[in-house]
């Protein structure tokens, strides 16, 4: 399986706290069958500003410390990035860390806050689309303005976005509803890939096994393959050839 959201890079969000807790939860992600995993720091303008030379300096680090200790993992970045018109500014000076490029486009994961979809999120996304970027949305499940009414989901689909569903939602992890809402958009054929916004070891760690199993209980073994390996594994294929 391929992981292409997680918090594992040591102190620069609210993830892994120091080394030892990233390399724990890559050990972890690994012993559940995890082979490439690329981390996605929180960019969040104000909170967390992880722009592109301060994510590559954490992972330079990181992939020092994984080859010391010999983990058999392939790693890369990118980063969760915070929807704020101002990453337009980002992108235009080149610091905005994206995902690779696939079929003519490269991908970029969008966080939404939780709590709604901002109004004007649909221009950001068209800006974002018309630069050739498509952006794959975070866990639409954990949105309280799509848990309330599923169906707005339709302009992001519309417009060509992707989705990440949490393989913790489908588990039940963030309760009954988030599982309902992830398990109806599956089923629609909405999401393009289950990754696991590992945070930490106790309450969000990396695991995308059980998840795996349920969704090919549930739907079959080639919508898994799709889901935990060929979708995440285009997109981010590229960045592990730099
Ligand atoms: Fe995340």
């Amino acid at each position: 399986m391929i992981d292409i959201h997680c918090h594992i890079l040591p102190g620069i969000d609210d993830g892994a706290k120091d080394m030892v807790e990233a390399l724990a939860l890559i050990n972890l992600a690994v012993e559940d069958g995890v082979k490439r995993i690329v981390v996605t720091p929180h960019l969040h303008l104000g909170r967390f500003d992880n722009h592109l030379p301060v994510i590559e300096s954490s992972f330079s680090a990181l992939q020092q410390e994984v080859d010391k200790a010999n983990i058999s993992v392939e790693l890369a970045y990118a980063a969760e990035v915070r929807l704020d018109s101002e990453i337009l500014s980002l992108l235009a000076s080149q610091k905005l860390p994206l995902y690779g490029r696939y079929n003519n486009q490269q991908f970029m994961l969008l966080e939404f806050p939780h709590s709604h979809i901002p109004a004007g999120s649909d221009i950001l996304v068209k800006h974002l689309l018309k630069k050739n970027i498509t952006p794959v949305i975070a866990h639409p499940e954990r949105n309280r303005d799509l848990l309330k009414s599923p169906t707005k989901i339709k302009t992001f689909v519309d417009l060509g976005c992707w989705f990440q569903v949490t393989a913790s939602s489908i588990t039940g992890g963030f309760g009954e509803e988030c599982q309902a809402l992830a398990l109806h958009y599956i089923e629609q054929d909405l999401i393009q890939i289950i990754a696991s916004d590992a945070h930490n070891l106790k309450r969000r760690p990396p695991m995308l096994s059980a998840a795996r199993s349920k969704i090919t209980e549930l739907f079959g073994e080639d919508k898994a393959q799709q889901l935990f390996y060929d979708n995440p594994y285009n997109i981010t294929a590229s960045l592990f050839e730099r």
